[in-house]
């Protein structure tokens, strides 16, 4: 299955994949402290799910914060790790409603008790929904979701279950925390760096990566649709010619 051309033309991706950058510098051009650009970032959210959810994406998943997060000031991670709960205290039952499947990928362990079950809470609730499905990137890295694969693979080999032969592309994704999904077609990196900052190191081989100066909490339906619009302007080859794809190949 592939992505379907809309009435206007517009093909949207079935998955989309977006670290949210840029709230720090968001805050600090208007005066603000940091933790000011993380609540309106959480606006920002909400208003992406809804656009999303709208336009008939299947997943999004959204970078919250990386497992290099930790070393920014304590007083600044414990602000985060505050405002994940309430939001995730305040917008479960909405998400619910909306039929948002929501799961959070990452090294969860290292949160605190009440967030982890806040987070098993919201995730138990939406997990038979059949909308979009959400996923939240916290204290994820692409290297260790790639090495925790490794690790269990590994582990049923140790264990008699599995060949050595059995240790493939296909059962290495397997065991990655987005397996399921289709892989993102579009990539959005909001606050203007170029770099993928340990996210989907396996899922992004051959996404579409789109940059953009906007601030995430100033990132709106009109930059997603310019987002989507560059997207479905690409062709996507996919180690073929273009010949072979106009052909259909
Ligand atoms: C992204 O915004 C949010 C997180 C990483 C949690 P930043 O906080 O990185 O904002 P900048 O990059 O400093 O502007
Ligand atoms: C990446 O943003 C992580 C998230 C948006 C959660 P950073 O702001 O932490 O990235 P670097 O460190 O500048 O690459
Ligand atoms: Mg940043």
């Amino acid at each position: 299955m592939s992505s379907q051309p809309t009435e206007n033309n517009v093909t949207t991706p079935r998955h989309i994949a977006v670290i949210m950058d840029g709230n720090g510098r968001w805050a600090k051009r208007r005066r603000l402290p940091r933790v000011a650009g993380h609540r309106a970032g959480v606006e920002a959210v909400r208003s992406t799910v809804k656009a999303c959810a709208k336009r008939g994406v299947e997943a999004l998943t959204l970078f919250a914060f990386s497992s290099e997060n930790w070393r920014r000031p304590e007083q600044e991670v414990g602000l985060l790790m505050d405002l994940f709960l309430t939001a995730l205290e305040r917008e479960t039952q909405s998400l619910h409603k909306n039929d948002v499947r929501l799961r959070v990928i990452g090294n969860i362990a290292a949160f605190g008790d009440k967030l982890k079950q806040k987070i098993r809470e919201a995730e138990d609730l939406t997990a038979n929904n059949n909308g979009l499905k959400l996923n939240i990137a916290a204290n994820y890295g692409g290297r260790w979701d790639i090495t925790q694969a490794a690790r269990r693979l590994a582990q049923q080999v140790v264990e008699g279950q599995r060949q050595l032969s059995d240790i493939t592309e296909e059962t290495l994704e397997s065991c990655q925390l987005l397996h399921g999904l289709p892989e993102p077609d579009l990539f959005i990196r909001t606050g203007g760096e170029k770099r993928i900052s340990n996210f989907l190191l396996w899922h992004l081989a051959y996404t579409e990566l789109y940059f953009t100066d906007v601030c995430w909490p100033d990132f709106d339906n009109a930059a997603l649709d310019s987002a989507i619009a560059s997207y479905s302007a690409r062709e996507r080859r996919f180690g073929r010619t273009s010949e072979q794809v106009q052909q259909g190949a």
